[in-house]
């Protein structure tokens, strides 16, 4: 009985966790115009459409890096749609095989999009598959095995590749130099936060005033995926806690609770920033060592923690280590140790 009280917990839980999912999913921008902000990137990525479409080929392979949750994924689909071809997805670590990357490839149709998120993940076996797929639309198969083995040149739709990643650096350079256009994703300005927040706001039904948009767009780590995730739970804080119509002291209230603070700061972010305070007197530290005193995996503390804290000025990274500037020392309310000096 208890055992089954647990597994209908649990699906309840997926449940949940798929139906966000799916509300997230709504929220994602299918045209270039609703795409908001990265204006560098829209201008040259409409370009890039148009001129395509004139001349009636693909668009070029392109590469998208930037930290989790900018609109990597939302961006390659929006080429897709407007393109008016059909989108294939996959990522690095799903493509076992160079069988695996042959399959994909070649059930595409002509001026697809395959999307391959985390791309540095490829393994170098499969990545060269990629090579020649990518620069000649053609792929060398081996058939039979031994002294009887034949190459044989096997010629692919003309399709785009669209590869993410939230690690530039770890992409090897062949790679990288065979897309003919590099987009580095970054973060959100308040205001065009607030605008993908009114935005998700108006499709979700929502009533909300513009200083209770202002409250989550100031605490989304200047990210829309965050942003959208807070408008969520303010939305469900609202409908169970009052009415349902946000206002700034109800998005505050619903916030309080996720315990992010004033900058946007989580749990982890605090963490990661009072450990190099105050385990290791403010730095440098290596990644290694804050990776084992917050046993944290290291990926996720470069890819998902330090960027936003880069962009904050909240810490430096030298080659000796992290240093926590002073400004992160504020935010802590911690005393400098400059200003404990001066006192002696
Ligand atoms: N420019 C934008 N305008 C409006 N909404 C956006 C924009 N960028 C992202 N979003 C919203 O943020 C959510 C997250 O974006 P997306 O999934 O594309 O991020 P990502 O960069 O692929 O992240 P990850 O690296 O984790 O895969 C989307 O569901 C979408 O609703
Ligand atoms: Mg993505």
């Amino acid at each position: 009985m208890i055992n089954e009280h647990e597994n209908l917990q649990t699906d309840l839980t997926e449940m949940s966790e798929i139906a966000e999912d799916i509300v997230l999913d709504s929220l994602r921008p299918k045209k270039l115009t609703d795409y908001i902000g990265q204006v560098p990137i829209k201008d040259n990525v409409g370009i890039f459409i148009g001129a395509a479409k004139k001349r009636g080929e693909p668009i070029e392979h392109i590469l998208l890096y930037g930290p989790p949750g900018l609109g990597k994924t939302t961006l390659a689909h929006i080429l897709a749609n407007e393109m008016e071809v059909s989108i294939k997805i996959t990522s690095g670590p799903a493509i076992q095989r160079s069988g695996d990357l042959v399959a994909l490839l070649t059930n595409l149709a002509e001026g697809d999009v395959l999307f391959i998120d985390e791309v540095h993940r490829l393994n170098r076996t499969v990545e060269e598959v990629l090579y020649s797929a990518m620069e000649d639309f053609a792929i060398d198969l081996i058939l039979g095995k031994g002294p009887s083995a034949k190459s044989m040149r096997m010629s692919l739709p003309k399709f785009t590749l669209v590869g993410a990643t939230t690690k530039f650096g770890s992409l090897s350079s062949p790679l990288r130099d065979r897309f003919g256009a590099v987009h580095r994703l970054d973060f959100y300005s308040e205001d065009e936060l607030s605008e993908i927040i009114r935005r998700s706001a108006k499709i979700l039904n929502l009533k909300i005033d513009t200083e209770a948009i202002t409250e989550i767009a100031k605490r989304s780590r200047k990210t829309p995926r965050i942003a959208n995730r807070i408008l969520k739970r303010v939305r469900d804080w609202a409908q169970v806690k009052h009415n349902g119509e946000i206002n700034a002291k109800i998005a505050k209230e619903a916030i309080s609770k996720l315990d992010i603070d004033k900058l946007g700061l989580d749990k982890n972010d605090r963490d990661y920033l009072s450990t190099i305070i105050e385990k290791f007197s403010g730095g440098p530290v290596g990644l290694e060592t804050i990776s084992a005193a917050l046993s944290e995996d290291r990926d996720t503390i470069e890819d998902v923690i330090e960027p936003y804290l880069l962009q904050l000025g909240f810490i430096n990274r030298t080659n000796r280590g992290r240093i926590a500037t002073p400004a992160a020392y504020d935010h802590l309310k911690i005393v400098r140790p400059s200003e404990t000096n001066t006192l002696f």
